[in-house]
């Protein structure tokens, strides 16, 4: 199970990209360069682009891309360590273990996760788990927490964005 504590069933939308850049300006906010983050939902709907939105809050000026022939693309900006994996390509879970997976989780780091449930059973429990899914002509966003910290980056992001039940069809 990805969520693992009651769904805060907060659903936002992100009317353009540069919705989702702003709500990954948001999430780094509030992380202040801790917190792990899943970031799910099938392919094109905007994961990379809200962790390019985290990256540059957290001053990072060069670009962002997906981590391909490696499992994570590692960040470090002053003293933040940020980890964006992408499991896409993971074959089994268990390779996790080979690339150390526990190490990186177990220092003050920011990790941003792109498809989790590639990684099933090897990965700790989410602060934040962020579900994205086309809508019109733009994408909306589930949230899910599963901390403090990941409630309050929720409560954060439904203050400052339309909720789905508020959008007229
Ligand atoms: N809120 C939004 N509204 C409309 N388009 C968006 C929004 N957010 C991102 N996009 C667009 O979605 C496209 C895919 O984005 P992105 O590469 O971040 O997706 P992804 O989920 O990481 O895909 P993949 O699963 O292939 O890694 C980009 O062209 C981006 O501009
Ligand atoms: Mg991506």
């Amino acid at each position: 199970m990805l969520c693992q504590v009651a769904d805060t069933g907060c659903e936002i939308l992100l009317r353009s990209e540069s919705e989702t850049l702003r709500a990954g300006k948001i999430i780094a906010e509030v992380s202040k360069g801790v917190g792990i983050i899943y970031l799910s939902g099938s392919l094109g709907t905007g994961k990379t682009t809200l962790c390019r939105g985290i990256l540059r809050q957290m001053r990072h000026t060069g670009s962002v891309k997906s981590p391909t022939f490696t499992l994570v693309e590692p960040y470090e900006i002053g003293d933040y360590r940020i980890y964006h994996f992408d499991l896409y390509r993971l074959g089994d879970p268990a390779e996790l273990e080979y690339v150390g997976i526990d190490d990186y989780f177990s220092q003050p780091c920011l990790c941003l996760v792109e498809w989790p449930e590639k990684g099933n059973g090897y990965l700790p429990k989410s602060d934040l788990l962020i579900k994205l899914e086309v809508y019109k002509r733009g994408r909306i966003m589930r949230l899910c927490a599963g901390s403090t910290l990941g409630e309050t980056m929720s409560a954060r992001l439904t203050e400052d964005f339309p909720i789905k039940t508020q959008d007229p069809d």
